[in-house]
């Protein structure tokens, strides 16, 4: 690889993993990479748990599959079973994969709990507080994934960065033991790839790039 735009850019999403176990040294290695990078006042509002057991992965399976259908419930009678059976297939693929690590997001706390105060005086709830922030936790958990997926790509591996199951992640906190406070964000399934991705269509660089 001769530099860091070619090493990312052949990073892709992989849904598909080979029959092969993960060793623990590796996992170790990818949630090092996570836990590097940066955070919003330095919170590492993070918290990871790797799963291979296929009993919990299963468990989490039969929750995102149920949470789903009740949802898709409200449309009985409109939805053909090619559509229910790919939205199954899509939310799901992870079960397939030796190892899934579940990403939370913890609490944060405020560096300036003056500042937070006076918002809270002048009405603002700690959610819209947050937004005007810019949502920093969340962005945190998302600059951690995308380092651990690009350990994960050095390493040899493939994996997919999936939100898709956060619709069961009350379920899921339970199933893993983790506490509510703790925010279910995402599941990342991660395996030896069994195919090659089709190129993705890009955005030009004059697209998305203004240099003023
Ligand atoms: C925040 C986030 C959530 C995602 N959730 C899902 C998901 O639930 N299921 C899925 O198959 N892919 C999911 N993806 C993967 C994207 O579909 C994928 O990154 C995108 O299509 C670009 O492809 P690439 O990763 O191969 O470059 C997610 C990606 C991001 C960044």
């Amino acid at each position: 690889m001769s530099n860091f735009l070619e090493f990312a850019s052949k990073r892709r999403s992989i849904r598909k993993f080979e029959d092969r176990d993960i060793p623990q040294e590796d996992i170790e290695y990818f949630i090092s990479a996570a836990i590097s990078a940066p955070s919003g006042c330095n919170s590492q509002c993070w918290r990871f748990v790797a799963i291979r057991d296929r009993e919990i992965i299963h468990k989490i399976e039969e929750a995102v599959v149920r949470k789903t259908e009740s949802i898709l419930a409200v449309k009985s009678g409109e939805l053909s079973n090619e559509y229910l059976s790919s939205r199954r297939k899509m939310s799901t693929f992870f079960v397939k994969a030796p190892v899934n690590i579940a990403v939370f997001m913890t609490a944060v706390k405020y560096v300036d709990p003056t500042l937070i105060s006076a918002f809270k005086d002048c009405g603002y709830e700690d959610d819209a507080i947050m937004r005007m922030y810019g949502n920093y936790d969340l962005l945190s958990i998302g600059a951690a994934v995308q380092n651990m997926l690009l350990a994960v790509h050095e390493k040899g591996y493939g994996a997919c960065w999936m939100n898709d199951p956060a619709i069961a992640g009350e379920e899921i906190n339970k199933i893993l033991g983790e506490p509510a406070e703790n925010r279910f964000i995402s599941l990342i399934p991660i395996g030896f790839p069994a195919y090659s991705p089709r190129d993705k269509k890009m955005k030009e660089l004059s697209e998305v790039l203004s240099i003023k």
